[in-house]
């Protein structure tokens, strides 16, 4: 098969992770019967320094037509005192936007050689494997009214709003038993039905979207803040994890520290399914940012990078294969010991981005 890739490396470190990403491309292209048609765009401050633009309006339309955007990251200091509408963000703002992605996914994987570098017990994180999806463009963070008014007596009020109609519950729990399918086949639904009305009609919806085609996978409903007590205490309890918008972007970084490294962390976010081919619009991501202090220097760990890149070969292309491939080799190259600096500890070897790249590639 062959997929089309639009390569956005963006700043700092991104185009220094980048690399090592078209070096596993390549190596699929060489060794394997899928093949990549990537093309190259720019982002953020690169976009910025070229066309005063975080993005241009040819990467754009870009994005919207390959089968996956594979995205680096954005900032640095460089670009602290350029106008609000063209910082670097901007550029990611604008992807989300214009390709309407609305569930965002942050697994939580915890490779059995990185065990003792989680904050928890290694026992309770060794071979963790869970999948939070997050509903991105809906709920408390975007909902109106949103304002600070005056109340004239010396007091202020600070308003948001939190809002969710059927279909925006719908469509995310939709994704969530999509995922759970090729996983271990369990959804864990959380919200605040005990204080919350847009909690009760999450839960509702979420439970006849399950009965609408959907009832082959289990389904729990757990109070969010149950739910963040269980993720510290047995996350390993857990596939997939369904929530909105709030409670997504908390739940998801308490368990990326579940992992260990900033350096580690994939993501993914996924858009509605075409109407004719029924592909979902998909950018992968790092976590993390663009590490300006230590760009240039080859102490980035690229595996963040490559592991979104191992999402896309399975949510976007449903190469499992190839995926778990992948993955296998990250685990296999920390299995040796190599630490790039952000994971070594006194003792370990200390490769650089590109060996660490190279050393994946080999596996
Ligand atoms: P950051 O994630 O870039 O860095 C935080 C710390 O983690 C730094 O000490 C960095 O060296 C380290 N780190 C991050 N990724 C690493 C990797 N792959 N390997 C080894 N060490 C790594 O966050 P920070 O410093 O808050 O922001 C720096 C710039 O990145 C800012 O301009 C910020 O706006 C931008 N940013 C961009 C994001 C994106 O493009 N999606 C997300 C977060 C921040
Ligand atoms: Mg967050």
């Amino acid at each position: 098969a062959s997929h089309s890739l639009l390569l956005l490396p963006g700043d700092g470190i991104g185009a220094e992770i980048m690399k090592e990403v078209e070096k596993v491309v390549d190596w699929f292209n060489e060794n394997s019967d899928m093949t990549f048609d990537t093309t190259e765009g720019h982002v953020g401050g690169a976009a910025y320094d070229r066309h005063g633009q975080a993005i241009s309006d040819e990467d754009m339309a870009k994005a919207l037509e390959v089968d996956a955007v594979i995205f680096g990251a954005v900032g640095g200091p460089k670009w602290d005192k350029v106008p609000y509408d063209v910082r670097p963000e901007a550029g990611l703002l604008r992807l989300r936007k214009e390709m309407e992605l609305f569930a965002n996914l942050r697994p939580a994987i915890c490779y059995p050689a990185l065990a003792d570098a989680s904050s928890l017990k290694p026992e309770v994180v060794e071979g963790l494997d869970i999948l939070i999806v997050r509903e991105l463009t809906g709920g408390v963070y975007f909902g109106e009214p949103k304002e600070i008014t005056d109340l004239g007596n010396g007091q202020k009020r600070g308003v948001d709003t939190q809002v969710y109609d059927t279909y925006e519950i719908e469509r995310i729990s939709k994704v969530a038993f999509e995922l759970a399918r090729t996983r271990n086949n369990k959804v864990t639904s959380m919200e605040k039905r005990n204080v919350m009305k847009s909690g009760v009609l999450w839960n509702e919806v979420v439970t006849e979207t399950h009965k609408n085609g959907f009832d082959d996978v289990e389904l729990d409903h757990m109070l969010a803040d149950a739910g963040g007590m269980q993720l510290v205490r047995w996350p390993k309890q857990f596939d997939v994890i369904v929530t909105d918008n709030l409670f997504g972007d908390m739940l998801s970084d308490v368990a990326a520290m579940l992992t260990g490294s900033l350096g580690m962390l994939p993501s993914a976010s996924l858009g509605a399914p075409d109407p004719v081919t029924g592909k979902r619009k998909a950018l992968y991501e790092p976590v993390h940012g663009s590490a300006p202090d230590i760009a240039g220097t080859g102490a980035a760990n690229p595996i963040a990078m490559i592991a979104s890149f191992a999402m896309a070969l399975r949510y976007s292309f449903e190469e499992v294969g190839a995926a778990d491939k992948v993955e296998k080799a990250i685990e296999a190259t920390l299995e040796k010991g190599l630490r790039t600096k952000d994971l070594a500890k006194d003792g370990d070897t200390v490769v650089t981005t590109a060996e660490m790249g190279e050393a994946i590639v080999a596996e």
